[in-house]
């Protein structure tokens, strides 16, 4: 990553407002020192006291950590709540109903705004409809639907009746989608019939159609499908029906079904380094609760704030910060259905000036398309936007660099709203290193420090302890409530890959490398030591594109790297050997620009290779083995300064240094 050197030279600070800290829900270091202290000493009592006072329980728990099966942990595991419950009903018992709980706008600027007793009345009607289908605790539901008030319906409506949903992003293909049904066994899919983004509609329903015609295990799985556009779409009548109608025909009372609070909440797919997509299954109680605490620790979100994270319902961003963690702390979540760049690249600004935004979380990657944006074009610089409204920015999914930070900084927040670059995983269900904007002086590119309750650590590859300065490999010595619970169907796989023998097999291995300041205790995440690939803030596995690219009939052989890219982080850049001779010129770009769609198609829209180049051969030892390092050289531009004496084939490396 280019980003490692800058970050350990930053020595611009920024420290936080009076006037910000005055009103925090920390307000100082003192304060987040107290609550380090009073984790350290007293894990238990630190995480009950928050667990009563931040959570309902229908049956109080008595049990606060079980850790007789490590590593597979149990929280609060003989309490009684319900999720909903949680986000709807006791906000409406607390007489907060009226508030605003989503406001809605979409791709064509239509908004919907929908209180917390009228979003309660919905997400009923939808839960029952759910049960007069047979759907009831522990049934798994697919969720293939854009950003929409109904997800989060469809969500809330399989917490409340205890079922166990997964949101599978709507980028991702028709296959992708039938691993993850026949993955879970799920019972229904709900869906919608058409997605629309940046003035394109997609036929979500037609890719609903195609998994399910994938099958060859004869599911019995139904299809509910939310009409979002009207447009024409197949029916099978056995198997469809229409949201509006399930809802019309329901009461709008519904008993939640309480759970214990180690009852699955749902799971949800991401990449691993090998092998298929890993289901990360989260349980109710543990992760509801850091949602609602990381939502006022690290967002101090307040009761008049309207908070904005533009990450998909499908990512763990979304579900944590854009669905669960605001309707659980009661406060307003704004959602958009469209893109930052349509109709022009001021969209974002647009919306945080109209709906006064106060606070703001987004990617880096958005950030940076967008500064390249307003360098070609200054009608939508942030500066012409009123973007008073805004108190705090918060920025996930990759390493942000010093430069964008800046730009945030200034131009966006204009020097008033501190930035939080929070550091956490589809797999830890919420923040895990992050600043406290009323606290935590900050340093463009860093982290900063773990959250109190969160024993992060750097370690060699044996699971000793680094001095400060030295980058190693990050781990999370203590369990924590909002942990993942295991792998869907894999327990065995769920152990290796987060607590491996190697370090002892207590210690949850992030898969990020990171270095911690000697001065500070500052954390600064390098990026992934594993196979996995950073782009735009999405994660992906190597090993999944390149078993897409193999299953082309003309590709014999594939090896993906990545190599750093101005916008995106990370770009993905495929070698390709194909069952014909290696084509150039023209022909090279038709072929690249075929499987460029072929793994669009196959995989996801976001897994698209940059760059493919064709070879004749890949860089291999002469025991068979793909030299990934040098073809990470290759991809980068980088002079070959390795060995290459190993190699069987040197002449396939000349050929592979251009690309077509
Ligand atoms: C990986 C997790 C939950 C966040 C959305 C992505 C990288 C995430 C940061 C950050 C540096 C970050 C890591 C991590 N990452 N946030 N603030 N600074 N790197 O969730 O798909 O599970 O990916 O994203 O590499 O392991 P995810």
């Amino acid at each position: 990553m280019p980003i490692i050197e800058p970050l350990l030279n930053e020595n611009r600070i920024f420290h936080p407002s009076v006037r910000f800290a005055e009103d925090a829900s920390i307000s100082s270091m003192s304060v987040y020192h107290t609550l380090c202290q009073e984790a350290a000493q007293d894990s238990s009592g630190f995480w009950a006291r928050l667990a009563r006072e931040q959570l309902y329980w229908k049956k109080a728990f008595t049990k606060v950590l079980d850790e007789s099966n490590a590593p597979f942990y149990k929280w609060f595991e003989d309490g009684i709540t319900n999720v909903a419950y949680n986000c709807l009903d006791r906000h409406i018992e607390n007489g907060h109903g009226d508030k605003t709980a989503i406001i809605f706008e979409s791709d064509d600027g239509k908004i919907k705004r929908y209180s917390y007793h009228a979003l309660y009345l919905r997400v009923c009607k939808v839960a029952n409809g759910l049960r007069s289908m047979g759907i009831g605790k522990g049934d798994r539901v697919v969720i293939y639907m854009p950003v929409s008030v109904e997800a989060v319906i469809a969500m809330q409506a399989c917490a409340r009746i205890g079922a166990i949903h997964s949101v599978v992003f709507a980028g991702f293909s028709a296959r992708s989608l039938y691993e993850r049904i026949v993955d879970l066994e799920a019972v229904l899919i709900i869906t919608a019939d058409e997605q629309v983004r940046g003035g394109k509609s997609l036929s979500l329903k037609a890719i609903v159609d195609e998994a399910l015609s994938m099958d060859r295990r004869q599911l019995a799985c139904h299809v509910l499908v939310y009409q979002r556009t009207g447009a024409e779409i197949n029916w099978h009548p056995t198997r469809d029906s229409w949201f509006h109608e399930l809802e019309a025909k329901q009461v709008d009372i519904c008993e939640p079904e309480w759970v214990g609070a180690e009852h699955p909440l749902f799971v949800l797919y991401t990449s691993g380094s090998t092998g298929k997509p890993k289901g990360v299954q989260h349980a109710t109680a543990g992760y509801l609760l850091w949602s609602i605490v990381t939502m006022k620790w690290v967002f101090d979100i307040k009761a008049n704030d309207i908070f904005w994270c533009t990450a998909d319902i499908g990512w763990i961003t979304g579900h944590s910060y854009g669905v669960y963690g605001p309707l659980a702390a009661g406060t307003t979540t704004f959602l958009f259905e469209g893109t930052p760049t349509y109709p022009d690249a001021g969209r974002f600004w647009d919306i945080i000036a109209r709906h006064k935004i106060s606070i703001f979380y987004t990617a880096p990657t958005v950030i940076r398309s967008l500064i390249k944006a307003t360098n070609t074009d200054e009608t939508i610089h942030p500066y012409r936007y009123d973007l008073s409204s805004l108190r705090l920015l918060g920025s996930v999914g990759e390493p942000i660099n010093p430069e964008a930070w800046m730009w945030y900084y200034q131009q966006v927040g204009r020097e008033r709203c501190p930035i939080v670059d929070t550091f956490w995983q589809t797999e830890t269900g919420g923040h895990m290193i992050a600043p406290l904007p009323g606290a935590t002086p900050l340093v463009p590119g860093s982290c900063t420090l773990p959250l109190p309750g969160i024993v992060a650590a750097i370690v060699d590859e044996f699971g000793h302890d680094l001095a400060a300065g030295q980058g190693g490999i990050l781990v999370i010595k203590r369990p924590w409530p909002a942990m993942i619970r295991t792998l869907w169907g894999d327990p065995e796989r769920f152990k290796q890959v987060y607590f491996p023998e190697e370090l002892g097999g207590r210690f949850y291995l992030a898969g990020d490398g990171a270095i911690c300041s000697k001065e500070t205790g500052y954390f600064m995440i390098t990026g992934r030591v594993d196979d996995l690939l950073n782009v735009s803030g999405h994660r992906m596995g190597t090993m999944e594109i390149e078993s897409v690219l193999v299953a082309h009939p003309l590709v014999a052989e594939a090896a993906v790297v990545s190599r750093p890219d101005e916008i995106t982080g990370e770009a993905i850049v495929a070698f390709v050997v194909l069952k014909r001779a290696c084509p150039n010129g023209e022909e090279a770009q038709r072929l690249a620009n075929t499987l460029r769609e072929w793994v669009g198609k196959e995989l996801s829209l976001i897994a698209k290779p940059k760059e493919i180049r064709f070879g004749d051969n890949l860089p291999k030892t002469r025991s068979g083995k793909i030299m990934r390092r040098l073809l990470r050289a290759l991809a980068r531009g980088e002079p070959i300064t390795q060995d290459t004496s190993t190699l069987d084939n040197p002449t396939v490396l000349e050929q592979l240094k251009h690309a077509q």
